[in-house]
């Protein structure tokens, strides 16, 4: 309601601001002081596309992250992003699962879902359409074969079918660093798998964390390779229009890590503390 209130005054100021711009065209100094009161307005006000609510867009097929029990979001992000609304007086509220390579896009047109929590890694690409809070968590690339395939290092699927979410780091670190390999796009990971499995793709490129936890949890007929430190730093995708609501989100993040929040969760999906 606070937020309401906010918004609601600063459009008013705006509006104002506007009639007097039109009203003083020739008054250099009255425009220049509507066009900087202008500037703070969009630049303190958090917008949210529902009251009261933090509205998240994911795509609920990266286990330990964001997974779907039933028809609930789980998982280490769901659990951070329930406890960042929590300390922003906010709830969270998941859309139905996204598929992954419009979640960018949706945040950056509005209206939608006000952030993007999808185990979305940090890239200067993505840097030109969104805005990024700080870091929640660092990841890096793991390549999987089927355990009979015979395959045993990277080298050996240069020229083979290589199967990855579509829009991610994964799909794009085989495309730049598979010899001639043919790198095939899934909307799901849950595809991506299935795949594999069914003989259509010879491996998967995906998050290392992910791709440990649906080997060891689903797909014991398959194996890990190749673990490619790629550095990646995940974090919450916001519009470039809503910075207050980035700087909230960072409040939020410092806080959890201070209060030890952050380390109980990790530790919860983890089973070891975060460093
Ligand atoms: N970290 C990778 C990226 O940002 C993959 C994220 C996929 N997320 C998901 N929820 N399926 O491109």
């Amino acid at each position: 309601m606070k937020l309401k209130k906010v918004v609601a005054l600063t459009t008013a100021a705006l509006a104002i601001c506007a009639f007097a711009l039109v009203g003083c065209s020739q008054g250099a100094s009255s425009s220049s002081a509507s066009s900087s009161a202008a500037s703070e307005a969009t630049t303190d006000e958090i917008v949210l596309v529902n009251d009261g609510k933090l509205t998240i867009a994911a795509s609920l097929d990266f286990p330990p992250f964001e997974n779907l029990e039933g028809e609930e979001a789980v998982g280490f992000e769901v659990d951070l992003m329930k406890a960042i609304a929590e300390q922003m007086g906010l709830e969270a509220e998941y859309l139905p699962s996204t598929k992954f390579d419009t979640i960018v896009p949706m945040i950056s047109a509005g209206g939608k879902a006000d952030v993007g929590a999808s185990g979305f890694t940090i890239t200067e690409d993505r840097k030109k359409e969104i805005d990024f809070t700080d870091v929640i968590m660092d990841s890096n690339q793991g390549i999987v074969v089927m355990k009979d395939s015979g395959y045993t290092s990277v080298d050996q699927l240069a020229g083979k079918k290589i199967g990855a979410q579509s829009g991610t780091t994964g799909y794009d670190w085989a495309v730049e660093n598979i010899e001639g390999a043919d790198v095939i796009p899934f909307d799901e990971m849950t595809a991506v798998f299935a795949a594999l499995q069914a003989g259509q793709i010879d491996a998967i490129a995906s998050d290392l964390p992910v791709v440990q936890y649906y080997v060891a949890n689903a797909y014991t007929d398959m194996d890990i390779i190749a673990e490619i430190p790629t550095g990646e730093q995940y974090a919450i995708v916001v519009s470039q229009d809503n910075p207050a609501l980035t700087a909230a989100i960072n409040e939020a993040i410092a806080e959890l890590k201070d209060n030890g929040t952050y380390n109980e969760l990790y530790q919860k999906w983890f089973g070891v503390s975060a460093e």
